[in-house]
């Protein structure tokens, strides 16, 4: 039976497509959700994509993840610079891997995006790919969850 991958998206990511395209370029997170989905065929995952806006909504998919999934890929969006909930959330999951994910280089940006609170809590941090950041977690993701 193939394993389940949890791809959990955070605030404002249902605006890629129409949000600052400079930075997160012309693909929809439909888009994104679909090119997860054809890159966990080929990888024999089962992906299941999902997105809020609210953080409380994310704490609850991550426990759900506990029972549910092998691995999650997370975009936390600018939760990823504020939020302990989310932290703890991924450390409540252990040992079930949780890669921080990000279309931009938050590095190369603002510095308040320098800092994550949930990178240290998560297994990696794959950011700056645009959307093959995704793809690059699924297939991290794969061989961790072997
Ligand atoms: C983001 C980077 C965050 O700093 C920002 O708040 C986002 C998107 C990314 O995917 O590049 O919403 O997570």
């Amino acid at each position: 039976m193939s394993k389940t991958i949890f791809v959990l998206n955070g605030p404002n990511l249902n605006m890629l497509g129409k949000r600052e395209p400079g930075i997160y370029g012309g693909k929809t997170l439909a888009d994104i959700e679909a090119d997860c989905k054809a890159a966990g065929a080929e990888l024999g995952l089962t992906i299941d994509f999902r997105q809020s806006n609210h953080e409380g909504i994310l704490v609850d998919w991550l426990h759900e993840a506990a029972d549910t999934a092998a691995g999650v890929a997370f975009n936390a969006g600018a939760y990823t610079h504020t939020s302990v909930a989310l932290h703890d959330a991924i450390r409540a999951i252990s040992p079930v891997p949780v890669i921080e994910v990000h279309i931009s280089n938050v590095h190369a940006r603002e510095e308040f995006r320098h800092k994550s609170m949930i990178a240290p809590a998560a297994k990696g941090v794959i950011s700056g790919f645009g959307p093959q950041s995704y793809i690059l977690a699924l297939q991290a993701l794969k061989t961790i969850t072997q």
